[in-house]
């Protein structure tokens, strides 16, 4: 099939590349002509586990292209997806304008019959407001408008690409079913399923997966926060009520708030949408606000111990990036707790496999950032641990130790055990779970 996919941000260029995987023929479009130069030269501007494999493969074989003309990109498209940015406008509401001029711009150039898959994560409305910007100006014959919301998940999103628990594809016209059903049929070869149902329906799913998710998580935060007082260990609290089948394992683990591209944004926009139709959302409002509360508890913990002026103090820290394997710190637990620091003048040194360069970008020469794990804990007061990259799961603790001024671990997400931090002699603060000195 001949496939466009407008917007070459994470999702558009996995969508892109795996599409061109199972044979399609896939021309992306982006506006920003330097990285379609880019990709036209063989490099991929993000990091994402496996997906140069797959865009090297598939480049090499002219199956997957680039172009900054939209009319160029879709002239034999039988399927254009929208992958276009909805940054949040002041109010929480997302800004649907690039996707609407893009629909705008279609409407001059469609002339066969088309599907437009809103692949963004948009407000309920959307599709129809897409539908509609179209239909002003073109039969309504010559298209169908569809939502086919991703759940890709940064760092494993060509893994849940290729192989997604489930497709969710909202559309009323059997024709552009057909269409999608073709096209997602050798992503479910082992037998997960695609769902159909209204545009509306499609877009709430979205929004409602992600919100639920953000509120799991927010829950756990919560509840590590009341076990510290309580005198719990919130690990085996996690996993004594994971094991209800009901609640499930996964997504429990607290930590130092959800960040990220997409959860803070949703979770904004659906309370947003609330609003619009006069309803309180009160249990995501209040979501939005413990987690605002939990990304700054690192510090919060630190400060406690070390005290309020920080000025003599140096900081390590590990891990940079929202979450492990990937190099985004869109909305990173890390920005607030190191605005913090600086706020409060202590020198900080850091380490992260893949986030630095963005972090430079954001700071500057005010976080020293450094190239391994060691060399950010020589001579610090203390050090934060901010992502749980695999890399810092097992460390050796004893060259750690003899490097850092004092043994202090300030830990947001758990890694260790706290009984053998108190034996190798770390004092140790972690979430939910008791402090040990063992200095
Ligand atoms: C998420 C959704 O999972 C995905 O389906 C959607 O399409 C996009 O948003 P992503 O933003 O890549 O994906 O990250 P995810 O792995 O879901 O983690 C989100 C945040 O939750 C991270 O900040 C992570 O550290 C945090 N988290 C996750 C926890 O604090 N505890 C957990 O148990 C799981």
């Amino acid at each position: 099939m001949n496939i466009a996919v407008v917007g070459t941000g994470y999702v558009g260029l996995v969508t892109g590349t795996c599409f061109a995987e199972t044979g399609n023929e896939v021309v992306c479009i982006d506006v920003d002509a330097d990285k379609v130069q880019r990709m036209q030269q063989g490099e991929v501007p993000i990091y994402e586990p496996g997906l140069k494999t797959l865009f090297d493969r598939n480049t090499r074989q002219n199956r997957l292209q680039f172009t900054t003309s939209l009319e160029e990109g879709i002239k034999d498209a039988e399927v254009i997806f929208l992958a276009l940015p909805t940054p949040p406008n002041g109010d929480g509401s997302a800004d649907l304008s690039y996707i609407l001029k893009v629909a705008a711009q279609l409407a001059d150039l469609i002339t066969d019959y088309t599907v437009i898959v809103d692949k963004s994560t948009v407000p309920v409305g959307t599709a129809d407001q897409v539908h509609d910007t179209l239909a002003s100006k073109i039969s309504p014959e010559l298209f169908d408008v569809v939502s086919n919301p991703e759940f890709l998940r940064e760092g494993v999103a060509v893994d849940d690409f290729l192989k997604p628990e489930r497709v969710i594809i909202g559309t009323e016209s059997q024709r552009a079913r057909n269409i999608m059903e073709r096209l997602y049929k050798p992503f479910v070869r082992q037998g997960n399923p695609i769902y159909f149902m209204d545009v509306r329906s499609a877009e709430m799913t979205k929004y409602a997966a992600n919100s639920f998710l953000a509120t799991k998580i927010t829950f756990m935060n919560d509840i590590a926060n009341l076990c510290e007082r309580v005198g719990a260990n919130v690990d085996q609290v996690r996993i004594g009520i994971g094991s209800d089948s009901r609640i499930g394992k996964r997504f429990l683990f607290p930590g130092v708030g959800y960040g990220g591209s997409c959860f803070p944004k949703d979770v904004e926009a659906l309370v947003r949408t609330g609003q619009d139709y006069d309803y309180d959302l009160r249990i995501l409002q209040s979501v939005i606000e413990v987690n605002n509360r939990q990304k700054r508890i690192l510090a919060d913990k630190l400060v406690q111990y070390l005290g309020e002026d920080l000025c003599n103090k140096t900081i390590g820290i590990w891990g940079l990036a929202f979450k492990p394997n990937t190099d985004d710190i869109r909305e990173a637990p890390a920005l607030y707790i190191i605005q913090e620091l600086l706020d409060r003048h202590a020198t900080i040194k850091a380490y992260d496999p893949e986030a630095m360069e963005n972090i430079r970008t954001r700071f500057g020469d005010q976080v020293h950032l450094v190239s391994d794990a060691y060399e950010a804990v020589i001579d610090v007061d203390a050090l934060l641990i901010i992502t749980e990259w695999s890399v810092f799961r097992t460390p050796n603790f004893e060259v750690m130790k003899s490097l850092m001024k004092q043994p202090i671990i300030f830990d947001g997400r758990n890694l260790y055990e706290t009984d053998y931090m108190a034996k190798k002699g770390f004092y140790y603060e972690s979430i939910g779970r008791e402090v040990v000195d063992g200095g």
